[in-house]
């Protein structure tokens, strides 16, 4: 623990009180376990701030960013998990017209439900912002003058649509139709929703405007252009040589560039954004929505520093090339992410790119992909008022569409929670807690009967956690809770075989042993299961006596110590009544 860093982390750690238990069993590391730290920056998707968010977007890019970090911050790394909320750009005007009101009431709108959401359901951002902020703004204006510096942006005379009846230009969102690679007859004027490819609104196959329905215009305009080009040979060099992506995300970037990469508009003509930092093209141009999102993932750990009154603070995550950066997303936004901010990045120079892109899959409702915009799947509020959040966290991950599309219903969510959660963890917790008050009147005995079986107990949870946190670590979520999962029914097994609630009635001693090491073993996986059920493992691990810390627990399995009261802990989980999806 030489490492400033860690000493810095663990200053409200206490040493767990209070000796081991005797026999064989093996003690675990009383420390951090991890004598470096790491910088990790765990980078999560920027929900536009135009409508709620539904159970595919929880599933595909919130809930698994902050299972990653809560693992890390386990293990003692340096995480700073960020993002915020989208605000500019068409999809936020283009509802704020069709509802009437103006752009900033919306965005609050939503801005506020997504942190609700995040509260209700822990996911714990070191920053949740939005781009709507000062920070934000100088960030990606400075990102622009350095783009241009660089020569990798220059100005264009165009054509872009235009509405003649609404006198105005229409971008991105503002245009639907025809997508000429697939022939999906809802295409919007920036991206495909079937075949994922990005689009520009003269790319479509008969084309409407939004406003008015009407076939609209070309009419001249100037535009700054990002000389993407210029990053083909760089960007397939650097993905042809990426380990360990998933090959969805990997054969997607990669056939994307191979297809070949054009410059690309930079610009838009759109009041609402984020204006030019220079004034050459005239009033009322904006840096695209796009661009100036993923800046967010650079502007964003400035201002968390800036807030944290340590202004470098952020430069850790950022130049360091020993820094770690993961990029949570769905998979509509595999382009922007193993493409586009790559080159953005390398175009502004000197910056980290992305370690690992783990995009998950879609999340079907009746076979069809949810789509905020479409109406297709409930919103994450709809779930956490007819879900305990653990419960909901732990029905979600286990179904995570990490390989491939999944369709999830709340049948097969209560089902999960009901014949898996209550059965297997709740149900281990609660008897051992209660088997411990009715024997020994809650104080955890001593295991002075330890044996080999006992032993090997201990050994294999603490094997459980090794392979957990690999899994974790290599994002594979769904496996990882699966692994801690039967490490909990291995313990049931272990107590099938005991039968405590059988010796209890003439050995206390063996009893006791057994119950002190099942506490043991229910902190060991209690531990493991920890980054998936924050709220209900956090109470175990509290009611056994053991500290917590802003990391959570450490990543090792706690000594439970002989002679600790345990506390009242209630019920886990409610065993959960159908849900009638009509309500
Ligand atoms: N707002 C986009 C969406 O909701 C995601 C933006 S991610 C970021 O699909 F890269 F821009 F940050
Ligand atoms: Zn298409």
């Amino acid at each position: 623990m030489s490492d400033p860093e860690c000493r810095r982390r663990s200053s409200n750690w206490k040493q767990l009180p209070g000796p081991p238990f005797g026999g064989p069993l093996p003690s675990p590391p009383v420390a951090n376990p991890v004598s470096t730290t790491k910088k990790i920056l765990v980078a999560v998707a920027w929900p536009y701030a135009s409508g709620s968010r539904h159970l595919g977007h929880l599933a595909g890019a919130y809930l698994p960013p902050d299972i990653f970090a809560r693992y890390h911050r386990a293990l003692g790394n340096d995480v700073l998990m960020v993002s915020g909320s989208d605000v500019h750009g068409t999809p936020i005007t283009v509802r704020a017209d069709e509802e009437g009101k103006a752009p900033e009431e919306i965005v609050d709108r939503y801005h506020r439900e997504f942190v609700q959401n995040w509260e209700d359901l822990g996911i714990r951002y070191d920053l949740y912002t939005t781009t709507g902020t000062d920070t934000h703004r100088q960030v990606t204006q400075d990102f622009f003058m350095k783009l241009l510096d660089n020569g990798y942006l220059y100005r264009q005379m165009t054509e872009q649509f235009f509405d003649d009846e609404a006198g105005r230009f229409l971008p991105d969102r503002y245009v639907e139709g025809t997508c000429p690679y697939c022939g999906f007859v809802h295409a919007r004027g920036d991206q495909c929703d079937n075949c994922g490819r990005t689009l520009d609104p003269t790319d479509l196959i008969d084309p409407k405007s939004k406003l008015t329905g009407n076939t609209p215009v070309l009419r001249q305009t100037e535009h700054y252009y990002w000389k993407l080009s210029a990053f083909q040979e760089p960007l397939l060099e650097w993905l042809r040589t990426r380990q360990g992506w998933r090959p969805h995300v990997l054969n997607f970037a990669i056939g994307m560039v191979e297809d070949g990469l054009h410059d690309r508009a930079f610009t838009r003509d759109l009041e609402w954004g984020i204006p030019l930092p220079v004034d050459d093209l005239g009033p009322g141009k904006t840096i695209y929505v796009w661009w100036e999102a993923l800046m967010g993932y650079f502007s964003a750990p400035q201002e968390w520093a800036r807030l944290a009154g340590e202004p470098d603070a952020w430069k850790a995550w950022w130049e360091d090339p020993d820094a770690e950066s993961y990029y949570f997303i769905g998979k509509d936004n595999i382009p922007f992410h193993a493409v586009y901010w790559p080159a953005l990045l390398m175009g502004y120079g000197g910056l980290n790119l992305p370690t690992d892109v783990p995009s998950n899959q879609f999340v079907t409702f009746g076979g069809e992909q949810a789509s905020a915009s479409r109406g297709i799947g409930r919103s994450i509020g709809w779930y956490t008022e007819r879900f305990e959040p653990d419960a909901l966290r732990y029905a979600v991950s286990i179904n995570f569409p990490e390989t491939s599309d999944t369709e999830i219903t709340v049948e097969e969510l209560v089902k999960r929670v009901n014949e898996e959660l209550v059965a297997t963890w709740g149900n281990l917790v609660n008897r051992v807690v209660a088997m411990t008050g009715r024997y020994f009147d809650s104080v955890v005995p001593a295991a002075v009967d330890a044996d080999e079986r006992d032993a090997a107990l201990i050994a294999s949870v603490d094997a459980t956690l090794d392979e957990v946190g690999d899994l974790i670590g290599a994002i594979k979520l769904r496996a990882g809770l699966q692994r801690a999962m039967a490490g909990a029914q291995t313990v049931n097994a272990y107590l099938n075989e005991r039968e405590p609630w059988k010796t209890a009635a003439d050995d206390t001693e063996r009893t006791g042993t057994t119950l002190k090491v099942a506490l043991d073993a229910i902190a060991g996986i209690a531990v493991a299961l920890y980054p998936y059920l924050p709220f209900t493992t956090t109470r175990v691990l509290r009611a056994l006596g053991v500290e917590l810390g802003e990391h959570g627990p450490w990543w090792r399995r706690p000594e439970i110590a002989g002679g600790t009261k345990l506390s009242d802990l209630g019920p886990l989980y409610a065993k959960m009544e159908p849900i009638d999806e009509e309500e």
